[in-house]
Order: C-alpha cells, then structure tokens, then sequence
C-alpha cells in the first residue's frame, strides 16, 4: 500500500539515515529505517542509538512509542512509500578511487520494487556523475530522482539540520520540487541547483575543511621545528585582525568523510588535485611528524607515552580512520610503551583519564574531548597538546 507520508531510509541504521529519519518522523512522517546491519536494528528498536547523537535519545524513544518509526533488514518496505532516500556508505579503495560498487549494486536491487510514482533522493557523499548512473539504472522504472546531500557536522544532525540551508537537485521538475518539499519541513533554505553543481557543492565543501585543517598542521609543524608554540602565534594572529579570524586550530583532521570525499574530488580531476594530495600527506603525516619530533629530544624507549582520546574528534565514540588510532599503532610497531583512553569508545585496553596522566612520562592529547580540558597535568609531565587545548598546572 502507498502511502504518500511514508519514507524508507536506505542506510538507516548508519550516522547520517537514522538521525535524518529522526528528523523527519518528528515531523508527522511514518519512518522505515532500511540497513543490512541486523546489530543497529536490533538497536534501533529496541530505543537504544547504536552510536553518540546529540539529541536522540529522548526522541528515538518518543517516536517509537508514537509508532512513527522503526527499522528492518527488508527493502521491499520501499514499495509502501512515496520517498526513498539512499544514505548508504560511499567508501575509497586503497587507490584512493572510489569503490562504487556495492552503492551502485544496490540500486539494481532496489529497481524491482520501483513504481513511476517513488521520489528517490540520494544523500550520500557521491563521485561526480554518480547521480546519473543511478538515473541510467533505475529510469525505465522511476524517473523522479534527485540528489540532495547531507551537510551536518557527525554527531549534531538533529541539532543542526533545522539551522543549515538544503541542496536540492533532481533529474526531473517532479523530483526536484517533491525533494524541495520535503526537505522544507526540516531545513531552514532550500537552495536547488543542479545535479552535478550540488555533487560538487559537497566535495568541495568537505576539500575545502580538510584543505584548512592541513595549513594550520603546516604550520604547526613549522613552529614545533623551532620550539615555538603555535597556539601562542595563531591567537595573536588573529587578536583583532579579521583576515585571519577563520584560521584553524591544528589537530589531527580525519574521520570517514574529509579525506575519502577530497580523494573522490581528486579521482574526478584525474588525480591531479594537487593541493587536495599536499594537505592528505600534512594531515596523515601529522602522527608520524610527533613521533619524529619526541623520539629526537627524548629516548622514548625508556619512556611511557600516554594517549588520551581514541575516536577521529571531540565527543564522539566513532573511531572511523581515527588519526588517534593511527598515531598508537605507529608506537607500537615501534615497540614504545603506550597508555590509552577514551571518554566515549569503549575498550579493554582504556584506562581512566587520571591514571593515564600519573603513569604517563609522555601525554599526547591527540582527540579533545571536553572532559580534558581540566586535567591536571604536572610541569615535570612531558605534553603534547597539538590543539592547545589543556593548561600545565
Ligand atoms: N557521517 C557524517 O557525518 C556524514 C555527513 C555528511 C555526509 N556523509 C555521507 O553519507 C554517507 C553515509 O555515511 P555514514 O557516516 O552515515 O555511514 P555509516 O557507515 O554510518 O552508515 C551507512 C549505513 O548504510 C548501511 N548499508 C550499506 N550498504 C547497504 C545496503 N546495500 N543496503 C542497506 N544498508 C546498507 C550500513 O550498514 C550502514 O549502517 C557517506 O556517503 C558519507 O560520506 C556522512
């Protein structure tokens, strides 16, 4: 049975599906969330975010007791709705060109249970073009698709969907006015562009951080050479001086969106992206850079190295191309003794914040999480604080 308040999530149990779909049911919509991953299914269900989302908790109880949503493994529920919208992984490979096919594959799938009826919406992150392969796929069953991606920083979709401006692009005047609509209940501005504009609107959008993010590891990088603190030059900088007010913090700049979607920019260009390919090897190289520097002042094999926060940023228990992860498996390979902690990702080998710094010689605060900031870390302590985020006391 159709239902034209129906909507079907694909990805539905992942990071951007299931708080969109929280969204979306808060506001009148009948919500399916479709995933293949049975454990966050099971989650979902049964209340229980299967990972940290400002703002969920409360709501995923509340519209589940309403009725107003719930997950399955079963994508022939698309069949009772009118929207269908794709937000399932789009990874690289290791020759960091995008592996298209299990994105791809799906739609064959997804094609026998299509009527000319079904506005389908892809949110995913996607290499230029895709959008039309898609299209070339499913036509002869569904014409009306449109490609609207998602813009929220991880963990505060729900807190930040209402307050950003909507992308909205579409093979067809149906598709793209029907996706308008929709996204006009949460969104603050709908903006509709074109289907390749709006790919590229994306990927340059997460280029451009990641790009922003590697000058101020440069630089950070430059300073820690000559023993010059970077927090200390990047303040004054920017101590009324507008031009440089938007300077970034350095810090490990990684997660699964920045990097993999300046590498899906970079395969579209024919890899010659250069300034995309220079601020990969200064963030990915920011672990290695630390190691180098301590091991030259200190003998680290006599030395205990104290790592605090594991996930990729602040706040987060997702650990996806951490650099934190990164940086302690390079001290390991290097047969250093580590210490580890994290506020939110749970591990047997964490310790408590605390312990790690009394047993630590050395603390690299590689993820800042908010419960740092008022660590008490003694001056005869060793700190590497890349974010200039915690004080010597
Ligand atoms: N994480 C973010 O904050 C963010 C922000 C903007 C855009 N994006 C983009 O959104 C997309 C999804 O990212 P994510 O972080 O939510 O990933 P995720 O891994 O958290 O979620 C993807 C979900 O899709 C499911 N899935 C994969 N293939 C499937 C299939 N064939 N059928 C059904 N379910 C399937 C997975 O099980 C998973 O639950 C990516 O393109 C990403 O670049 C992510």
């Amino acid at each position: 049975m159709f239902n034209k308040n129906n909507i079907c999530i694909i990805g539905g149990a992942g990071h951007v599906g299931a708080p969109l779909g929280l969204v979306l049911s808060s506001k009148g919509y009948n919500v399916v969330l479709i995933d293949k991953d049975k454990k966050n299914i099971k989650s979902l269900n049964n209340g229980i975010m299967p990972f940290l989302e400002e703002g969920s908790t409360k709501l995923l109880k509340k519209m589940i007791i309403k009725k107003k949503i719930y997950a399955t493994q079963n994508l022939s529920e698309v069949k009772k709705s009118r929207y269908i919208i794709i937000c399932i992984g789009t990874p690289i490979n290791s020759q960091l060109n995008p592996n298209l096919k299990n994105f791809v594959n799906f739609f064959y799938s997804l094609k026998k249970y299509l009527n000319k009826n079904h506005i389908i919406i892809i949110r995913s992150s996607v290499y230029p073009g895709v959008s039309n392969k898609v299209f070339e796929i499913i036509k002869n069953r569904c014409r009306n698709l449109s490609y609207c991606p998602e813009r929220i920083v991880q963990g505060k979709a729900i807190v930040e969907l209402p307050k950003l401006s909507q992308i909205v692009s579409g093979k067809n005047t149906r598709a793209k006015l029907e996706s308008g609509k929709l996204f006009k209940k949460i969104s603050k501005k709908i903006i509709y562009t074109g289907i390749m504009e709006a790919e590229l609107i994306k990927l340059f959008s997460n280029a451009y951080r990641y790009i922003n993010f590697s000058i101020s590891n440069q630089f950070y990088m430059i300073c820690k050479n000559q023993n010059i603190d970077f927090h200390k030059i990047r303040k004054i900088m920017r101590d009324d001086y507008k031009r440089n007010a938007n300077i970034p913090m350095a810090g490990f700049a990684a997660g699964p969106c920045l990097l993999k979607d300046t590498m899906q920019l970079s395969s579209f260009y024919n890899h010659k992206f250069s300034l995309g390919h220079t601020a990969m090897s200064i963030n990915e190289g920011l672990p290695k850079f630390l190691i180098k520097k301590l091991n030259k002042e200190y003998n680290l094999r006599k030395k205990t190295i104290g790592i605090l926060g594991l996930s990729f940023k602040s706040d987060t228990d997702d650990l996806r191309d951490s650099l934190s992860i990164k940086l302690l498996k390079q001290l390991k390979a290097r047969k250093i003794k580590t210490l580890q902690s994290d506020e939110y990702y749970k591990d047997k080998h964490n310790i408590d914040k605390k312990l790690l710094v009394k047993k630590s010689d050395i603390i690299i605060v590689a993820t800042p999480h908010k419960a740092y900031k008022n660590l008490k870390i003694s001056k005869n302590k060793i700190l590497v604080d890349i974010w200039g985020f915690i004080e010597k006391k």
